[in-house]
């Protein structure tokens, strides 16, 4: 077991854990943040997405050892000042969520979209969200609240 110290939605938090453990585990067990959701737990589904250094990562397959140091951003820390993220009103407005299951993978899937292509098109965000599985929508309301979202509109 080793002590790592991870900065999870801007606060320090320290783990003691292995460092082959995967961040999900952390996140939800350690944690008990459980906005990432176990989906598949081998990187096919994307469920499970929170943010390293601002980059998506599947965080069943990130190992513990690679988020030393390093700030990781889960659907819990998105919203800010009491004001939920545009991407989050914008799936909530677009009914781009049904059961939720994939939706915080989703929205942080999308946040690392938009920046890095902040008024991203259609085949933009459908490339992006490609490992992203749902398995209610029919993905549609999902490219609109993420188009909307690039447009400013929520
Ligand atoms: S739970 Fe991580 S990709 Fe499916
Ligand atoms: S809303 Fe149910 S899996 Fe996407």
């Amino acid at each position: 077991m080793d002590e790592i110290t991870l900065q999870v939605n801007g606060e320090d938090r320290v783990v003691v854990a292995e460092l082959w453990e995967p961040l999900l585990e952390t996140l939800r067990d350690r944690l008990h943040l459980i906005g990432a959701k176990r989906g598949c737990d081998d990187g096919g589904c994307g469920a499970c997405t929170v943010l390293v250094d601002g980059a998506a990562r599947y965080s069943c397959m990130t190992p513990l050892a690679r988020c030393r140091g390093k700030e990781i951003l889960t659907i819990e820390g998105l919203a800010a000042n009491g004001h939920l993220h545009p991407l989050q009103e914008n799936f909530s407005r677009y009914d781009a969520a049904q059961c939720g299951y994939c939706t915080s993978g989703m929205i942080l899937m999308s946040k690392a979209l938009l920046d890095k292509i902040p008024h991203p098109g259609e085949s933009d965000i459908r490339w992006y969200l490609v490992g992203n599985l749902c398995r209610c929508t029919g993905y549609r309301k999902i490219v609109q609240a993420v188009l909307e979202t690039g447009k400013g509109s929520k």
